[in-house]
């Protein structure tokens, strides 16, 4: 079964064509990171007028270089949400009418479990049951992966997704919108410093997280002497140590010794190292998605659509958009 996936909930146009025998066949993705920029964050507006410009055009590419045409399509995935209602709106529609007019089942996936399956995509996947660490720009999350659809939450954030708490900390120290890759590239030639930074929630007890203490304390250090690579480096520092240590407290807690990290913070190459050094000591394994599909992307959703589309018949194309969605309500197919 070939599945085109459509992703469009927030400022990235992921297409892709996942082959349930083959596997991933094409995909091409277009970020309006450098349109939002200059607002220092994205405008929903502009994200979704630019969605409506991208898709069938993308869609094209994909197809064209993949050596495959439209009628070669069994089914089509697009992000149901959460996300910008406008931005999901664009997908939503695009794929349900081609869906329609191909007479193909259509499927409303839930943007973050294509984040959390986007590790499988890779080779030698992990089995299930594992521990997955969702880390994006909206959410910090912990959960027990039994199987598709199977999710039980096990640490959440109370405030400040840990992304958003790079967002923030970019902007603080004058850095680019998005502010991971750029605190990351400025820690890089940063060091150790006297400055001491929280560890937020390090021996709460439970596997939830804070974040928004952080982003107060690094506001402090700005306003001193504390030069901005070494704000960047104690930040960064803060934020991998309270990530790895509670991703071993999951895995000690559930008896488990698998770990999938997914999502944009899961392209942060010293959380990348932190986390396989803590998998050689507490020995468990740790899977990562490629560095390009950790951030938004329409494989993700193509691969988590195939997944669920075992079950599903073409039929009704109505459809309505989830910009709240909460991941634990999935059931498995
Ligand atoms: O998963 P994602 O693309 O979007 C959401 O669904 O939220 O994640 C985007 C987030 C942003 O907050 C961005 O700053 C962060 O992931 N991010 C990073 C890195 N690359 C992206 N954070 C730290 N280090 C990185 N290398
Ligand atoms: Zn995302």
């Amino acid at each position: 079964m070939i599945v085109l996936g459509i992703e469009s909930s927030c400022d990235e146009t992921g297409i892709a064509l996942y082959d349930t025998t083959c596997g991933l066949l094409g995909h091409a993705l277009h970020s309006q990171i450098r349109m939002h920029a200059e607002y220092g964050g994205v405008v929903p507006e502009l994200a979704s007028r630019d969605h409506i410009r991208r898709v069938l055009p993308l869609t094209e590419q994909v197809l064209r270089e993949s050596g495959h045409t439209l009628e070669d399509i069994d089914a089509i995935a697009y992000t149901q949400g959460p996300g910008l209602a406008g931005a999901l709106l664009v997908g939503t529609s695009i794929a349900e009418a081609l869906a329609f007019t191909l007479d193909i089942p259509a499927i409303g996936v839930h943007h973050l479990e294509g984040h959390l399956l986007a590790p499988l995509l890779e080779d030698n996947p992990p089995a299930f049951p594992f521990v997955a660490l969702l880390v994006s720009g909206g959410h910090t999350q912990l959960m027990r992966v039994s199987g598709i659809g199977e999710y039980e939450l096990l640490g959440d954030t109370l405030d400040d997704a840990a992304g958003e708490a790079f967002d923030k900390t970019a902007k603080l120290l004058g850095l680019e919108y998005p502010g991971g890759p750029a605190v990351s590239r400025l820690a890089e030639q940063g060091r150790a410093s006297t400055l001491k930074l929280p560890r937020p929630m390090l021996n709460s007890g439970n596997l939830d997280f804070s974040f928004s203490g952080l982003k107060t304390a690094v506001l402090t250090a700005s306003q001193g002497k504390t030069a901005r690579e070494d704000i960047a480096y104690a930040f960064q520092e803060a934020v991998v140590e309270v990530l790895t240590t509670k991703c071993t407290h999951a895995l000690e807690q559930t008896g488990l010794d698998r770990l999938i990290v997914s999502g944009g913070v899961g392209a942060n190459k010293r959380l990348r190292e932190s986390l396989n050094r803590a998998a050689i000591k507490h020995r468990f394994e740790v899977a990562y998605p490629r560095l390009e599909f950790c951030t938004d992307n329409g494989a993700m959703i193509a691969f988590a659509g195939a997944m669920r589309l075992k079950h599903l018949q073409a039929g009704n194309h109505a459809f309505t958009v989830r910009p709240r969605w909460d991941l634990a309500e999935l059931t498995a197919p």
